[in-house]
């Protein structure tokens, strides 16, 4: 049977496995670390191997091969690259998709190799690695494809920097088969004896998993997370027993050259081995790997976010139906076609797509394009619009459905699909394009304005649907220069109101550092604010079983309007959990007063500096890392008898507490103690648990 050429580029995955520190430390023992590496062993403070990474996504090595429909008598794991782009955390869920990228001939009767591609993400939305494998079909050359010749790694011509000698013990297959490739050849004499061994052979990957604890131990003692990359070539198979010996050469700052030996026969059994180490490189946000739908970018605003993305790495489907400012009329392909070759003259990838989103065949031909092109979508902003402005009265039924239909049944067009896609994955960033016209009103724009604020009720729900896959979802009103804005604006602010001031928000929003969901946020001219919907503390006006009258009403209208004490609801529940309140709030008083409940997380930690108790610090120097499971990240930097709170998380931090957005408020409303938190599980902590026992003592938040 031939190689499946159609394979090539088709989606493998999403693929999940969840983990926990057993499984990391089953690793770390399955290739030979033990008391002297507790740091890999000891689920205090655990560190992750990272060569870890591909025993956890062993499945898609399977998948890959399946699909690309090798003859499986024939296969041998050829080559192997893995890029750590983030530390291994200790637990939590992979979600791994890839593709096969390319098969190559190397002849009749000397076979062929497959190569695929894949990304892993943790559930905490970082991209954790990307794998390359290269699989050697032994009886699938000769299909009359191209051959690839790739120069082999340059050794020095010295003795290696380093010599790592390592006894792996006669059962180590046995052990480290439980991480997941439980392949009978590594386990069953009979089944090696028909495959032409003696005995059952070690995994190419265990051995795989020594050398990386040699190249660490040599390189970067005790600093997993500086490991960047490692790549090899499997070259010869090995029996368990065998000692084997890690020759590793330093070739220039951050890297090296490494080969694995028989120690008994001085055969390579790993060869062309390459090691790169050293910090995360800084901050910059990047979307290599990511798959961004923009709609409506042949122009304005929708334009300047596929370069944008495209300049930072991400693949753009750039789609745009090319139609008038009022939508009327066809459409033409040459605005989107524009975009693309920009994006493409400047080495960035990107495919057009001409459908309307004003439909829903449109919409879901646009999330097919991207499939089809990318294999996947993590990004979709809905950015297409049109204006059909009229005063109220002349505002036909026609002018009315035709704005509603792109800007609010187009974004549900086109993010259904694409929800789905991102649900499976486990990760997705999505953001609606509201309107200060629709947050505040504007004359002449009844249909407009309705539309707009139509996607702040969408985002409020699809925000709590997305929030346990990973998805958040966002909203811009932006203020720019385009042909929407050209008769509108005054001509002062036009020329002042490039989009390129309003890209850096959505970028942001769109990465995977963005720690909030549900945010409405002004921007343009540089110039950027949060809008909200805010309720106010209001008034009961019933008592007892007495029907409040329109009378009482009037009487009351300032203390039902004031916004005093204001507050922004996550969701329905927590504004009716706070109605109920006031009802048993005694008369007369706030129930803001009364509650004094925080209503959101991001209301706790603005609450946090405030509330912080500088005496109680003296000599407390510490970091507080805060994951709130659907809210996101916080840290809190405790120095010098100072306390600073910043949204994201810290490079090394004193401990974390993780919690979901639920628990937290329950907490810091009084109504969940902590320590019973801690014992239920609600409260994960990691880190330095004692010093987190100091937190109640430093802040007086109630
Ligand atoms: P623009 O007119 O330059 O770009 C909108 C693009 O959407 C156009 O290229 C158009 O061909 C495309 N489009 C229209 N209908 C489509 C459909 N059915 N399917 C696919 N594409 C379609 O306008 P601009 O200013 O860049 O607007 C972008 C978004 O920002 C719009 O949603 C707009 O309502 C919103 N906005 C813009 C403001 C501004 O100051 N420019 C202010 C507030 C909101």
């Amino acid at each position: 049977m031939a190689l499946n050429r159609d394979a090539i580029g088709k989606p493998i995955g999403p693929m999940k496995r969840d983990y926990t520190w057993k499984d990391a430390v089953l690793y770390a023992l399955g290739v030979g670390a033990g008391f002297s590496e507790l740091d890999y062993c000891y689920e205090k403070d655990l560190k992750v191997i990272p060569s870890f990474s591909i025993a956890m996504i062993f499945d898609f090595l399977s998948q890959a091969a399946i699909a690309s429909g090798v003859n499986l008598a024939g296969i041998l794991h050829g080559e192997q690259e893995l890029i750590f782009h983030n530390p291994i955390p200790p637990e939590g869920t992979l979600i791994t998709t890839g593709r096969i990228v390319d098969y190559f001939d190397k002849g009749k009767d000397k076979g062929a190799l497959i190569v695929a591609e894949s990304e892993t993400v943790h559930s905490s939305g970082k991209k954790l690695f990307t794998n390359v494998i290269t699989v050697f079909g032994r009886l699938d050359g000769g299909f009359g494809g191209k051959d690839r010749k790739k120069s082999p790694v340059d050794f020095p011509d010295r003795d290696p920097d380093f010599i790592v000698e390592a006894a792996p013990s006669p059962d180590q297959p046995l052990l480290y088969r439980l991480s997941g490739d439980i392949f009978h050849l590594h386990v069953d004499p009979e089944f090696a004896r028909m495959a032409g061994f003696d005995m059952p052979i070690m995994h190419g990957l265990c051995t795989h998993g020594f050398a990386c604890r040699a190249l660490m131990a040599s390189l970067v003692p005790g600093q997993p997370e500086r490991v960047r990359r490692l790549a090899c070539r499997f070259s010869k198979t090995l029996y368990p027993g065998v000692p084997i010996r890690t020759l590793i050469w330093k070739t220039a700052d951050g890297k090296a050259v490494w080969r694995t030996v028989n120690a008994e026969n001085g055969q390579v059994v790993i060869d062309n081995g390459e090691f790169e180490y050293g910090d995360i490189p800084k901050d910059e946000i990047r979307f290599d790997d990511r798959v961004a739908i923009v709609t409506g970018a042949g122009a304005g605003l929708g334009r300047t976010y596929a370069l944008e993305l495209a300049r930072r790495g991400a693949r753009v489907v750039v789609n745009d139906l090319g139609g008038s400012r009022d939508g009327a009329g066809g459409g033409s392909s040459s605005p989107a076609d524009r975009v693309v070759e920009e994006i493409r003259a400047a080495g960035g990838e990107a495919v057009a797509n001409y459908d309307s989103v004003a439909t829903a065949e449109g919409g879901a031909n646009i999330v097919k394009t991207a499939l089809d092109a990318f294999g996947t979508v993590d990004i979709l902003i809905n950015n297409a619009g049109i204006l059909r402005d009229k005063s109220f009265v002349k505002m036909s039924a026609e002018i009315w459905q035709a704005v509603l239909d792109v800007h609010l049944k187009g974004a549900y067009n086109v993010t259904r699909p694409a929800f789905a896609v991102m649900k499976e994955k486990g990760y997705g960033r999505i953001i609606m394009t509201t309107s200060a016209a629709g947050l505040y009103g504007n004359f002449g724009q009844t249909n407009y304005a309705a539309a707009k604020m139509g996607l702040v009720g969408l985002m409020n729900t699809l925000k709590l649907e997305g929030e346990k896959y990973g998805i958040k979802v966002n909203t811009v009103a932006p203020i720019a220069a385009s042909r929407l804005t050209e008769d509108v604006m005054p001509p002062e602010m036009f020329a002042k109101s490039k989009p390129e001031f309003v890209a850096p928000l959505v970028l942001y929003l769109c990465s995977d550092r963005c720690p909030v969901s549900g945010n409405i946020y002004n921007a343009g001219m540089g110039f950027f604010n949060r809008a909200a919907v805010v309720t106010g503390p209001g008034k009961v006006l019933a008592k007892d079983d007495q029907l409040p009258t329109p009378e009482t009403v009037m009487a009351n209208l300032e203390a039902i309007s004031d916004l005093t004490g204001a507050k922004i609801y996550h969701d329905l529940n927590a504004q009716v959990g706070d109605a109920l309140i006031a009802f048993q709030a005694p008369a007369g008083k706030s129930p803001v007063e009364e509650s004094k409940g925080f209503s959101s997380v991001p209301a706790v930690f603005d609450a946090m500096p405030g509330a912080f108790v500088a005496e109680a610090a003296a000599g407390v120097n510490a970091v507080f890392q805060y994951a709130i499971a659907g809210a996101g990240e916080w840290h809190c930097t405790i120095k010098e008898g100072t306390c600073t709170v910043a949204v994201g998380l810290h490079d090394s931090p004193t401990c974390t507490l993780k919690i979901a957005d639920g628990d937290f408020l329950k907490m810091m409303n009084g109504q969940l103690p902590p320590m019973q938190a801690y014992t239920s599980g609600k409260l994960k902590i990691e880190g330095d648990i004692m010093k987190s026992q100091l937190i109640e003592k430093l802040f007086k938040l109630k």
